[in-house]
C-alpha cells in the first residue's frame, strides 16, 4: 500500500449552525451557497481515528436537508459534507483496534469529531467502520447504513405491533423499497403511496401488494377500498402533507403514524383530533440516531448481518440513479437530482 496523503480534496460545508428561515423542502437550484470544492490537510490522527480512502459516497434527503440547516444537527463551517460512503482505510492514530483496519473495505457513517464523506478521503471513527464482503456492491455498501437500518428498525415496529399490512409514502423512495421488501419476504402486505406512475414497474418488480397514485383523481376511493381490504395498522411516512392527514384518517382503530421523514414543505392539518382521543390512534417519529445509541452492540451486529445477507443475495438492492464525481458536483449536482430515478452517488 502505498503511504497516505498529507492532503486531499472535499466538499465543504460554506454555513454553519441551523437556519433561520427554513424552507422544508430538499429542491436545489444550485449548491453555490452551500458547498465549496477544496483541498485540506490530513490532520494527525487520533486514536481510535481512520483515514478512508473513498470509493463511494450516497447522497440522502438528510444531507440535503442538513446542507439547508434543517436537519437535527448543526452544520459546521469548512467541514467536509455527507453523512455516509464505502472506501478503504489506508492509515490510523495509534490505537490497537485501529490499526487492525488498514487495508479494510469498510462502510462507514461520518462521526461528529471526523470529516464528511463527499471528498477522496474521510476521517472516521474506527468503531463505526463496519467491515466489508465483496458480496456487498460498492453502491450498496456505500448506502448500507442510514436507509436500510431505518427500514430494518421501523418494519420491526410494524411486526412487533402485529400490523397486518404497512403503508409507505414517497413508495419508491429507496426506504420505502427496502420496506415493501421486508413486507414482502413477511407475507406482509404493503401499500406504496406515490405522486408519479414512472416507478410503478419497479414497485411492482419488488412485489408490492397496491400502488396508490395520490394525484390520481379517484385516490380517495381506492385508499378506503386499500384500508377495507389491507387493515394496515402502521403507516410510515416520510412526506407529511395533506395527503398523509388522509391517509391516517382512513385508517383504523390503533393504528400508528409514524412520521420518519419531512419532504414536503407542506404541513398537514390535524382534522380528527377525537382520533387519537377515541381510537388509540397514535402520531409519533422515528430518527436512526438515537435508535443506534439506544440499541446494544449484540443487536446491531445481528443487524448489520442481516442487511448483508439481504445484499449479498439480493433481496435488497440500492437502484442507483447517477454517479457523479465530487469536482462535477458544483456544476451538475442541482440538475442531476431533478429526476434521479435512483439515489444518486458521489466518487472521487
Ligand atoms: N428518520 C430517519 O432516521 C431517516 C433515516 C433515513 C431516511 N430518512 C428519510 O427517509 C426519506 C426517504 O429517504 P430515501 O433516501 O429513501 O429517499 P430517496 O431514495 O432519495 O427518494 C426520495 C423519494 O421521495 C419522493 N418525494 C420527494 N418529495 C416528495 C413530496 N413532496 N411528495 C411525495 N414524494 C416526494 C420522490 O418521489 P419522485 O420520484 O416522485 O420525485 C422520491 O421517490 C427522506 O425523507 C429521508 O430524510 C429518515
Amino acid at each position: 500500500m502505498s503511504n497516505p496523503p498529507t492532503s486531499f480534496t472535499a466538499l465543504v460545508q460554506t454555513q454553519d449552525g441551523y437556519t433561520d428561515t427554513p424552507v422544508g423542502h430538499i429542491h436545489y437550484d444550485s449548491f453555490d451557497d452551500y458547498l465549496e470544492l477544496k483541498e485540506l490537510p490530513v490532520p494527525e490522527l487520533e486514536p481510535g481515528h481512520v483515514l478512508v480512502e473513498m470509493t463511494m459516497a450516497a447522497i440522502n434527503p438528510s444531507d440535503l436537508h442538513f446542507l439547508k440547516g434543517e436537519y437535527g444537527q448543526p452544520r459546521e463551517l469548512g467541514k467536509a459534507a455527507g453523512f455516509e460512503g464505502v472506501g478503504t482505510i489506508v492509515a490510523s492514530g495509534i490505537d490497537a483496534y485501529a490499526q487492525s483496519l488498514i487495508g479494510q473495505r469498510v462502510s462507514f457513517v461520518a462521526s461528529p469529531t471526523g470529516s464528511g464523506t463527499w471528498a477522496t478521503h474521510a476521517i472516521a471513527d474506527a468503531m463505526l467502520c463496519i467491515p466489508m464482503p465483496d458480496t456487498v456492491s460498492d453502491p450498496n455498501a456505500a448506502g448500507f447504513i442510514v436507509n436500510p437500518l431505518t427500514a430494518a428498525a421501523m418494519f420491526d415496529e410494524a411486526k412487533q405491533a402485529g400490523s397486518p399490512a404497512i403503508v409507505v409514502t414517497a413508495g419508491a423512495s429507496q426506504v420505502s423499497k427496502f420496506l415493501i421488501a421486508l413486507a414482502r419476504d413477511a407475507g406482509m402486505a404493503s401499500i406504496a403511496i406515490v405522486r408519479r406512475d414512472v416507478h410503478n414497474d419497479t414497485l411492482n418488480e419488488l412485489g408490492v401488494t397496491e400502488i396508490l397514485n395520490q394525484n390520481d383523481e379517484d385516490f380517495a376511493q381506492k385508499l378506503v377500498a386499500a384500508m377495507k381490504t389491507h387493515k394496515p395498522q402502521m403507516f410510515i411516512d416520510a412526506v407529511v402533507d395533506e395527503t398523509s392527514t388522509q391517509i391516517f384518517n382512513a385508517m383504523g382503530k390503533n393504528s400508528t403514524w409514524l412520521i420518519y421523514g419531512s419532504l414536503s414543505p407542506d404541513l398537514p392539518p390535524l382534522s380528527n383530533p377525537g382520533e387519537l382521543i377515541f381510537q388509540n390512534k397514535v402520531i409519533r417519529g422515528f430518527w436512526l440516531t438515537p435508535w443506534l445509541t439506544a440499541t446494544s452492540l449484540e443487536d446491531k451486529i445481528g443487524v448489520f448481518g442481516e442487511v448483508q445477507a439481504r445484499f449479498g443475495d439480493g433481496r435488497w438492492n440500492t437502484d442507483v440513479g447517477a454517479t457523479l464525481s465530487i469536482d462535477k458536483v458544483m456544476d451538475d449536482l442541482a440538475e442531476v437530482l431533478k429526476d434521479p430515478r435512483g439515489k444518486v452517488f458521489l466518487t472521487p
